[in-house]
């Protein structure tokens, strides 16, 4: 190890959307004091393209497996001094869970389970797990009504239930061993890097080859989008601020309802609404998503920066000035999943 770095990091899941943007974030943060071990098993959603930049950087070291492997984590906690862990690995898409629960179970409950239990065994400073407001349900229309980290928890979706129950893990390891925990629940992310499964790059990408825009049910559900950037920073001071045991919330500020997300997508392309096709409705799709983030200010001093419309057209000009990741990307299996998701 160089002189000059002092802690070592493992960050799971690093290939992904979030992962990476997060790897990207602490690197330019951090550039000489922090070594990050990244454990991602490549799953459809990673792609080492995100971290092309990075590869040769002598403080990211990419290892390819699963969490689930608890030898693998083991020697890697050996191996590197591991100080904690961030854990982003997840099978993170509701309609896929819908689809097939088992990835979720296997990833979300198991793989985070095999985390903590290596944590546990090499008495490791951090955990901190990256959940999702998904956990807490579905929210009414009242615009009062937001979640905080008091809500009941009341997943609705097979990818949410996995989610939750990694959660309740998480907070029986640190009431059952007292291990030093942190669980982030945060709302819908977008920016760079993010699979087009998701609603926001799938339509980025289906706009500018005026392909049809698959909006599902009457299109109203609402979500409280929040850049990835945002979230990213918010993680790290949960991992370094945040206290033993707690959940943080972390939300932006920004309830659009798909449509008029939809519809802000065309207008950045120059696009005409035609292009939007309703489309049958996904099953149990929870209303409305909005976050109180109140505790990670109190606590955290933390606070979303980036502006909805700001951070919608970057990210579009993102998607424009990147077609080799967007080509690489729509290869045989997505087309496929596509094809078997839209069908009617
Ligand atoms: P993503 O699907 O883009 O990336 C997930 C990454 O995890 C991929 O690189 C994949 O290869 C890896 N992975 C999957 N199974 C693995 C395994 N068994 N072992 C190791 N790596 C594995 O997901 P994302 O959108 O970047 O989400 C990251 C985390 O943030 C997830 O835990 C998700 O639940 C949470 N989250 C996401 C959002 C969002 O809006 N995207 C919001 C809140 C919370
Ligand atoms: O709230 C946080 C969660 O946000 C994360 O935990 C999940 O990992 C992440 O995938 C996201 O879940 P959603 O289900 O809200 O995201 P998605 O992009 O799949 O859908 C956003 C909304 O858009 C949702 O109401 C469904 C709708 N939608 C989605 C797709 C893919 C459509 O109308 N058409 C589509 O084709």
């Amino acid at each position: 190890m160089s002189e000059t770095i002092k802690r070592t990091i493992l960050i799971t899941g690093g290939a992904g959307f979030i992962g990476s943007n997060f790897i990207h974030f602490l690197l330019k943060e951090y550039p000489d004091s922090l070594r990050i071990i990244n454990l991602d098993a490549l799953t459809y959603a990673g792609n080492l393209e995100n971290l092309q930049d990075i590869q040769d950087n002598p403080h990211h070291i990419f290892v390819h497996g699963s969490i689930e492997d608890k030898d693998l984590i083991s020697k890697l906690c050996t191996d590197y001094a591991i100080e904690g862990i961030i854990n982003f690995a997840a099978e993170s898409h509701v309609d896929r869970s819908i689809a097939d629960a088992k990835p979720f179970i296997d990833t979300n409950i198991n793989g985070t389970l095999s985390l903590l239990t290596i944590a546990k065994n090499y008495r490791l400073q951090k955990f901190v797990q990256v959940s999702t407001d998904e956990v807490y349900g579905s929210l009414s229309s009242n615009p009062e009504d937001k979640f905080t980290e008091d809500t009941p928890l009341s997943p609705n979706s097979p990818y949410s239930a996995a989610k939750a129950s990694a959660d309740c893990f998480v907070r029986a390891f640190h009431h059952t061993y007292g291990m030093h925990t942190v669980i982030t629940r945060c709302s819908n992310n977008y920016g760079p890097m993010q699979f087009p499964e998701k609603l926001i790059p799938l339509m980025i990408l289906h706009a500018q080859s005026d392909k049809q825009l698959p909006v599902y049910g009457n299109g109203l559900q609402i979500r409280d989008w929040i850049h990835v950037m945002d979230h990213c920073k918010g993680v790290w001071m949960a991992y370094q601020y945040g206290k033993s045991g707690e959940v943080y919330n972390f939300g932006g500020n920004s309830e659009y309802a798909n449509i008029d997300v939809v519809k802000l997508v065309l207008n950045l392309l120059d696009k005409p609404e035609s292009l939007i096709s309703y489309v049958k409705d996904r099953p149990g799709h929870d209303q409305r998503y909005a976050i109180d983030a109140s505790k990670a200010l109190t606590e955290l001093g933390w606070q979303p920066t980036i502006t909805f419309k700001d951070g919608l057209k970057q990210t579009v000009e993102w998607y424009i000035s990147h077609p080799e990741w967007c080509s690489h990307i729509v290869n045989g299996e997505y087309l496929e999943y596509y094809k078997k998701q839209y069908q009617q």
